[in-house]
């Protein structure tokens, strides 16, 4: 049986998709069979963000009004064998109900040992979908005082659905910002939060599906998941130096 996770956010453009497509990658690089379902209906990013939109010929709509099998609407993500992409159609339609959506899902729990899902921006019908469908939620937020209001109300309303995992991973963390003092630190916004902090990913314009490496963060935040290892990336001590005390007082 899979894990289903979802990833979610309240706030939207926060890096919901950037980090189901790396923490998919890194999760079949450890072997995993892994499957990321597309569910931001209408907004479909993860295809793209993952190179693979050029290729998409059936999405979740076909599969859910039966013009193809699951496997035929499913992508494998190119020179990586067991990592799969479920895509999201281009338009809304009225297929996308709770149970149908949920259907497809417990088919792919039998076929893969993770199922991520990427989540819509808010907390409207999309995101009450998207949440139906996993057991656990990877809450991802940056630090910004409007996201972490956002990730608030979400971790308070999946607090209502227990037993349900939630993590929190903090992107876009500018460690050069937070040593001035200037950004709140991950680790202030787990502590907000007051959930299992899971991941840090810094602020980097290179970050995309293509470049991985072993010190990446989404390796570690996979390897948290998978392995219930507790690291972190730590992106605010090499900014720490006599400038930057002398800068905070
Ligand atoms: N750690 C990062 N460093 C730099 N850019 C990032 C990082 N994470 C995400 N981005 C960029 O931020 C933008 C938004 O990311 P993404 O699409 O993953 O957010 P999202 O939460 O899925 O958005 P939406 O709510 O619209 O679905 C993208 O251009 C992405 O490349
Ligand atoms: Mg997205």
């Amino acid at each position: 049986m899979a894990r289903k996770i979802v990833l979610t956010s309240g706030k939207g453009g926060v890096g919901k998709t950037t980090v189901c497509a790396n923490l998919g990658m890194a999760l079949a690089n450890r072997s995993q069979r892994v499957v990321a379902v597309d569910l931001d209906v209408g907004l479909n990013n993860l295809d793209v963000a993952l190179g693979l939109d050029n290729r998409v010929v059936f999405d979740l709509v076909d599969v859910l009004e039966n013009r193809c099998r699951i496997k035929q609407a499913l992508l494998k993500v190119d020179n990586v064998p067991t990592f799969f992409v479920m895509p999201s159609c281009h338009q809304s339609v009225r297929m996308f109900t709770c149970e149908n959506v949920k259907r497809i899902i417990q088919r792919l729990d039998e076929q893969f040992d993770y199922v991520l899902i990427d989540c819509p921006a808010g907390m409207d019908a999309g995101f009450i979908r998207a949440v139906n469908c996993a057991d656990e939620a990877l809450v991802v937020c940056t630090p910004h005082l409007s996201a972490v209001r956002d990730a608030d109300k979400v971790v308070r309303y999946l607090a209502t659905l227990s037993p349900f995992s939630v993590g929190v991973v903090v992107n876009r963390v500018r460690g050069d910002l937070v040593a001035q003092g200037k950004m709140l630190s991950p680790m202030e916004v787990f502590a907000l939060l007051g959930q299992k902090p899971l991941g840090i990913v810094a602020d980097d314009d290179e970050i995309n599906c293509f470049g991985q490496t072993s010190a990446n963060p989404f390796v570690i935040l996979a390897d948290n998941l998978h392995f219930g290892t507790q690291k972190l990336l730590d992106v605010v001590t090499p900014y720490k130096n006599f400038w930057t005390r002398l800068f905070r007082r």
